[in-house]
């Protein structure tokens, strides 16, 4: 994937948020934001998936700009995959049904078409077991995985997912983690907000440190963690890498 940001700014209120987000990927399939909290990563990934208009800038994906008006953005929206920190599905909807519904409802599948493709995919990441339960009645790893299949059986072209561990134990941890391994090496586009730093270090084409709305550093994996220019981030990796 071919993704440009290009003096993307972002304010609530009086608050800049986004302060002019410049940087360009010619080739990357795994995109890894790490920083520190409120540095404007989470604000970030949803102008990337179109959920929040960036006030200026432009947003290039494989050549292609991303119109911040309401009719592009609904679109565009439906090509990408998103998966966040908790509270994805559904409560009161089955795990098949979590799938079912957005690929009825906004990718016109008929509803035999889009069983079909929820069975597949939940049988795929061996959730066979669990169609018929709700939310809670699935482990935390379980519902991420469900989330993750449910982004997925769209056929996005571009997954983001924003802190999708955080709210879970180690173990549920690695199985999540094992997931999205395995998705990368389908191929798969992600952009990806995480706090596994180990993780991140395994995945990642490309790494940006996002602070105080700003990229302070941007790079392959090795100049990120191994020789960070900034102090910034040197002092961050040092306080995450700690324990
Ligand atoms: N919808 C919103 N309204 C007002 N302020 C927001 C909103 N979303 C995020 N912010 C603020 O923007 C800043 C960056 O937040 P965020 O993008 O969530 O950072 P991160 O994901 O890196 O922790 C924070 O100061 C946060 O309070
Ligand atoms: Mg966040």
């Amino acid at each position: 994937m071919k993704l440009s940001l290009d003096r993307i700014s972002k304010n609530f209120g009086s608050q800049v948020v986004l302060h002019s987000v410049t940087a360009s990927f010619d080739q990357v399939h795994t995109l890894v934001l790490i920083g520190p909290s409120g540095g404007g990563k989470s604000t970030l990934l949803r102008i990337l998936a179109g959920l929040v208009p960036a006030d200026s800038g432009t947003l290039t994906i494989d050549g292609e700009t991303v119109r911040f008006e309401e009719e592009y953005l609904l679109k565009h929206r439906r090509r990408i995959g998103t998966v966040f920190q908790a509270f994805n599905l559904f409560p009161h909807l089955t795990a098949l049904k979590n799938i079912t519904l957005p690929l009825v409802r906004v990718h016109g599948l008929s509803i035999e078409n889009a069983e079909e493709a929820a069975h597949q995919i939940l049988k795929r990441f061996r959730l066979d077991d669990h169609f018929q339960k709700r939310p809670a009645e699935l482990s935390g790893g379980q519902r991420q995985r469900v989330a993750i299949a449910r982004a997925v059986a769209i056929k996005p072209r571009l997954l983001l997912l924003d802190e999708p561990t955080s709210a879970l134990d180690p173990e549920m941890t690695a199985e999540v983690l094992e997931m999205i391994q395995e998705l990368r090496r389908e191929g798969r586009n992600f952009i990806l907000v995480t706090h596994e730093m180990g993780f991140a270090r395994e995945v990642a084409d490309q790494v940006v440190f996002l602070a105080g709305g700003r990229i302070a550093e941007s790079g392959s994996v090795e100049d990120v963690f191994e020789r960070p220019a900034s102090q910034e981030c040197s002092e961050f990796l040092a306080r995450v890498l700690k324990y």
